[in-house]
């Protein structure tokens, strides 16, 4: 790695922990989706069973970390922090982009970890989209996964931070079908995944067919690189400003991409707690993704990572109480009111929503 990706690697996690790189005026979408309370939930909160399956795997709930470091000295920390958490709790996680480890083999440790600090939880490698428009293809993905023997690759797409910071690569140009030839060849299932900008219901099409096995809306609502990279431009901050905001907001991703395609979904970008997680799944979402509010518990160790994990899988277990869902299965047919900006740009775009507020639990037993 070159000393200028190891100072933009550690710029980023100082800037996320530091400054507000969140989204400003955008939302997530949460707001809009009301789930419709039961005063009589008829469950037992204990005996709520919060498993799944994911692309083969079993998970004790439906959380992942999203993908964020590797490549320096406080990465491995956060990543052993993070690894240790999720091996404990039986979740996943990501490891940020591999680039820096594929390039320098001496990196590998900052990645590594967190195979060793979780030996049986679902793993996510992660290289950049980009790369495969400038000569990465199947050897480097191969490499990623066998660094840390990862049940999964991430592709992440990130036009709006290559747009607006000064060393970005903005020639994306045959990246789809670099992808497809990756997940057939690959032999684990490719995973594409946005960074805060969303997946429109037209690209969650196109990369389903391309052979992706799931895909990570990754929407506007919560970090936001155009902010990231405004606090690391000296200079232009005005044009990187303007793009503060811009993207598909995470729910509404999620509904577009859920609507269309088959394959299994993550809500990600501004998911901030176990209400989030629950509205997430009852839009169909596979699994919810949080990075931020996690980095912030993992650089101060293991044992806070696992606690605010905890936490939310707490919530979540409140949310399925009150709406009277025993399992994930029941969640993701409870009634859901979707108002708002969320609803307008959905009934403009042709999408559904009246169905989700018409589900009815009524048919439970008493
Ligand atoms: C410090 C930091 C570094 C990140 N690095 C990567 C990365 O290397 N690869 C990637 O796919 N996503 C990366 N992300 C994006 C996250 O995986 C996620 O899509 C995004 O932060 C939105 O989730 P959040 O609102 O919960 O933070 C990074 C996020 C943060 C906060």
């Amino acid at each position: 790695m070159t000393q200028e990706t190891g100072k933009r690697k550690a710029d980023h996690i100082r800037i996320c922990l530091e400054q507000k790189a969140q989204a400003k005026k955008a939302t997530a979408g949460f707001e809009d989706i009301e789930l419709v309370h039961r005063a009589l939930p008829e469950v037992d909160r204990e005996k709520i069973s919060l498993s799944t399956s994911f692309l083969g795997k079993k998970f004790s709930a439906p959380l992942i970390v999203g993908a964020m470091t590797g490549g320096t000295e406080e990465a491995t920390r956060i990543n052993a922090s993070i690894a240790q958490a999720v091996e404990k709790l039986h979740l996943g996680m990501g490891v940020g982009s591999q680039r820096a480890a594929i390039e320098d083999r001496k990196l590998e440790g900052t990645y590594v970890i967190a195979r060793k600090k979780a030996p049986t939880a679902f793993l996510i490698a992660n290289i950049g989209g980009v790369q495969l428009a400038h000569g990465y293809g199947l050897k480097e993905a191969k490499k990623a996964i066998e660094m840390i023997d990862a049940d999964a690759l991430a592709i992440h797409m990130n036009a709006l931070q290559e747009a607006v910071q000064p060393e970005g690569q903005t020639n994306f140009k045959g990246i789809l079908a670099k992808i497809a030839e990756i997940a057939g060849e690959l032999g684990k299932p490719v995973i594409v995944k946005e960074t805060g900008c969303g997946i429109s219901v037209e690209d969650a099409k196109a990369l389903e067919s391309a052979g992706v096995k799931a895909l990570d809306v990754g929407g506007v609502g919560g970090t936001s690189f155009a902010a990231v990279e405004y606090y690391r431009s000296a200079k232009g901050k005005t044009m990187v400003e303007a793009f503060w905001d811009w993207g598909i907001p995470t729910v509404i991703s999620l509904v577009e991409v859920t609507q269309t395609v088959k394959i299994p979904v993550i809500a990600s970008g501004g998911v901030r707690n176990g209400l989030d997680v629950a509205k997430s799944l009852a839009l169909n979402a596979s699994l919810a993704s949080f990075s931020q509010p996690v980095l912030e518990a993992a650089v101060k160790g293991g044992k806070e990572t696992q606690d605010l994990l905890s936490r939310l899988i707490d919530e979540l277990r409140n949310v399925m109480f009150l709406v009277g869902a025993k399992n994930l299965e029941s969640l993701s047919k409870v009634p859901a009111v979707v108002t708002g900006k969320t609803a307008e740009w959905l009934n403009i775009r042709g999408f559904d929503t009246a169905s989700y507020a018409q589900r009815s639990t009524l048919s439970f037993e008493y």
